[in-house]
């Protein structure tokens, strides 16, 4: 379905807890997030019929984020309802890691195409003092399970934090080089612990791009529909590729194609927006399903022409990166 402003709205994502078992100090406060009662964040019955709700106004593609996804008991048996309904035809995650492994092949099983892992740094005692309390190991273990299991396009997620690893971009992009991954670098943004957040921590896209290009040659790479808001390269000779998201220094919002559930079941047009729709109100007061549609009609048609983080909605946006999900 078309949005206000031409945008083909078909991409779903859903945050499915606001639980994490890391605690990136970027995101959460040291002691985590308050934490969600079952019974206000949505059940896998709930998320279910909204899907199909969401898919017959034409969302074809869904991600299910956090906190962290895998965290949530029986997971797989989401993964599996959303991947039975008939319209929907992609179906990915966002995790860090931690679980990944262990659960990839049932996730596979159950229908998860692909994956995108978040990683910071590729220095143990660096990725323990960014998570807090993350073990690489894991994260590592969790990357070649995936390759392993050809879920490709695997997608490696990088906040550059200037100060902190901006120092690793280029081993990050040995990965790229070495191994068929696709790295993701992301303009750090304002958002989540705000504490920890400051404007002399963002490196630019184009920046990051220049320090990479010191040894790496990059070429352009085709843009591939509903690929996401990166701008992509191939890096010659090598089996990955590496792409730029700069929603700092770029808005990306003219080709943004999503919409996005939250943990607590409202349904909102942007992540910088703090606008939102209660679809767990609709739900538990015995709504229909035409009605749900028009909820996400509402939504479709109320989403901004582009964000206004650098204008300060990053500050005024109560709701963290956890509970929005990402
Ligand atoms: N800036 C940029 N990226 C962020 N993420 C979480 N918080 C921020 C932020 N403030 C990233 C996570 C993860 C993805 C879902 O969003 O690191 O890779
Ligand atoms: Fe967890 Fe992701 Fe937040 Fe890190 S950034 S604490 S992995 S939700």
């Amino acid at each position: 379905m078309q949005d206000s402003y031409g945008r083909n709205i078909n991409y779903l994502r859903i945050s499915v807890t606001d639980r994490c078992n890391l605690r990136c100090r970027y995101c959460m406060s040291e002691d985590g997030v308050d934490k969600l009662d079952h019974s206000q964040i949505l059940s896998f019955e709930e998320i279910v019929r909204l899907v199909d709700i969401a898919s017959q106004v034409g969302v074809r593609k869904v991600r299910l984020t956090g906190g962290e996804p895998l965290v949530r008991r029986n997971i797989i048996q989401l993964v599996r309802g959303i991947s039975n309904i008939p319209k929907i035809d992609d179906i990915a995650i966002t995790t860090n890691g931690v679980l990944f492994a262990q659960m990839a092949e049932q996730l596979k099983d159950a229908g998860l195409q692909r994956v995108n892992i978040s990683l910071d740094s590729l220095v143990a005692e660096k990725f323990k003092y960014i998570t807090r309390c993350g073990n690489l190991t894991d994260v590592r273990n969790a990357i070649f399970r995936a390759l392993e299991l050809e879920m490709h396009p695997v997608k490696i997620n990088t906040v550059i934090i200037k100060g902190f690893n901006d120092d690793e971009l280029l081993d990050f992009a040995e990965l790229a080089y070495i191994y068929p991954l696709h790295i993701r670098f992301i303009e750090f943004m304002p958002v989540g612990d705000l504490l920890f957040w400051k404007k002399e921590r963002v490196l630019s896209a184009r920046k990051m791009q220049e320090a990479i290009e010191k040894k790496y040659v990059l070429k352009a790479a085709k843009k591939i529909e509903g690929n996401g808001p990166a701008k992509y390269y191939n890096i010659q000779g090598g089996k990955g590729s590496i792409g730029f998201i700069s929603p700092m220094s770029n808005h990306f919002c003219g080709e943004c194609n999503r919409i996005r559930l939250t943990a607590e079941g409202s349904l909102r047009g942007c992540l910088y927006d703090k606008r939102e729709i209660s679809l767990k109100h609709a739900l538990r007061s015995g709504a229909g399903d035409e009605e749900i549609k028009r909820l996400f009609v509402n939504v479709i048609k109320m989403k901004p022409f582009k964000h206004n983080m650098n204008a300060g909605w990053g500050v005024e946006n109560k709701r963290k990166m956890y509970q929005i999900g990402g």
